[in-house]
């Protein structure tokens, strides 16, 4: 198989594509192309190999183009292109369902389908309120999300979701939405390994919403275990167990949304195990196909599930699915990346190495403008100062230069640098991938 395409064809018209989340007229300008990867790199046209410190976008935990995914997914498409979604399945579909339900704990026993982070959001959410209503408590309605939460950009999940410049140019948003405060606190938490032991008592703040509104209103609370996109924050020690409390006191679903911790990045199959917290609900995507084919769903308590199951035998017990919804294509591949990560005990590798990629991290502490750097699992934030008067430009220009001068592909998220590479990390490119990280942060003065 060729690894490094060395002359790529390049596109001599970048205007069409409206390119997402990007600063598409700087993009355009200078342009950052990949045209292949392989395990831990990447390719760019013009031949050169990056070091991929971001899995992609926390999605290729598996590492990249690995040869049984490739089969999968290339013998799938010529058995079986396509397989209608409502009213039939394929066998892939439910051998998947069965696996991914064998990962989670206790009884996440059944998996809905979709194709993306987002698309499992509201899925989830829409979940509870139905749930909620099909037992005969319609008025609980509102959903609570978190600030600095990322949930996606489908209006469910900006609308819980805690980052104001995906919200504040799309309307009124879901009616009836509440927000918990942030758990991160730079005073009490910096240079933190793993979960803060600050910030427990932040999970309080729920009673006071179930005050506010009164728990008979409430559906669900969404939270990320580790909120990722924006900045890589870890629960604090302590807070999910006192959330899952609080929520089993007032019969409020609790979401966990595992786009980014599902699949090993946390060291196990899921956060909740990390935490020993078992959420009513569940939401992946990412890495359940490491990143080839999309793929997302919601897994879901026994309880909640069977909830459902009742009236006419000929009815759908939910309105609700996507033409898409367990591709053949995303199964062979979930199901290969699965045998993958047991196969080469990629959860336990990422728990065994966690604190020698802690210890890696931290080492850039002192370095120019670092004013805070988090871990957990395989996964380090670098908060960098910022510039007078232009946030994000220093994490901005340290992807840049990353990219240009010292062949290492991150994503930042506002000023921070995200560092959450494949799983398959070798040591010795830990202290590689930190000791270019270093570097970048050095040439952005
Ligand atoms: C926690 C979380 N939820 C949802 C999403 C949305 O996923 P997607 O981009 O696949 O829609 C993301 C994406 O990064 C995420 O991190």
């Amino acid at each position: 198989m060729a690894l490094a395409p060395r002359t790529a064809s390049v596109p001599n018209d970048l205007e069409s594509y409206w390119m997402p989340f990007t600063a598409n007229r700087a993009f355009k300008k200078a342009p950052r192309l990949i045209a292949g990867a392989k395990d831990m790199h990447y390719f760019t046209t013009d031949g050169r190999r990056l070091l991929d410190a971001g899995a992609g976008m926390w999605c290729c935990n598996a590492g990249h183009n690995r040869d049984p995914i490739v089969a999968a997914i290339q013998h799938q498409a010529a058995e079986l292109d396509y397989a209608p979604a409502f009213q039939f399945g394929h066998p892939k579909a439910f051998e998947l369902a069965s696996r991914v339900s064998a990962l989670a704990p206790a009884d996440l026993d059944h998996v809905f389908f979709c194709n993306s982070g987002s698309e499992a959001v509201d899925t989830a959410l829409k979940i509870a309120l139905a749930y909620h209503a099909v037992r005969g408590e319609g008025a609980r309605t509102r959903l609570i999300g978190r600030e600095r939460g990322y949930h996606g950009v489908g209006f469910g999940g900006i609308s819980v979701g805690g980052i104001v410049n995906n919200r504040k140019l799309f309307g009124t948003l879901l009616a009836g939405v509440d927000h918990l405060p942030a758990t991160y606190n730079r005073a009490e938490q910096a240079f933190t390994k793993g979960e803060p032991a600050w910030g427990a008592h932040l999970a309080d703040e729920l009673e006071r919403v179930v005050a506010l509104h009164d728990a008979g209103t409430i559906a669900a609370v969404i939270v990320e275990p580790m909120a990722g996109s924006t900045g890589v924050l870890p629960a604090p020690k302590g807070y999910l167990p006192r959330l899952r409390a609080i929520c089993d006191k007032y019969g409020i679903l609790l979401i966990f949304d595992e786009v980014i911790t599902g699949f090993g990045r946390l060291g196990f199959p899921f956060a909740a195990e990390r935490y020993g917290v078992v959420p009513d609900l569940i939401t992946f995507a990412k890495g359940v196909t490491s990143g080839t084919v999309p793929m997302g769903g919601v897994i879901v308590r026994k309880p909640v599930y069977d909830a459902f199951m009742r009236g006419p035998e000929h009815v759908a017990e939910l309105f609700h699915g996507y033409t898409y919804s367990a591709h053949p294509l995303a199964c062979a591949a979930g199901l290969a990346t699965l045998d993958l990560y047991r196969q080469e005990k990629l959860f336990e590798r990422a728990y065994q190495i966690e604190q020698k990629f802690a210890d890696a991290a931290m080492s850039l502490k002192g370095l120019p403008n670092v004013l805070d750097i988090r871990t957990v699992g395989i996964t380090a934030g670098i908060d960098l100062a910022s510039r007078p008067d232009a946030v994000g430009q220093r994490a901005y220009a340290a992807m840049e230069r990353a990219f240009y001068d010292h062949d290492i592909i991150f994503r930042a998220t506002g000023e921070t640098i995200a560092v959450t590479p494949p799983l398959i990390i070798s040591e010795s490119e830990i202290d590689e991938l930190f000791d270019r990280v270093g570097k970048v942060i050095r040439a952005v003065p």
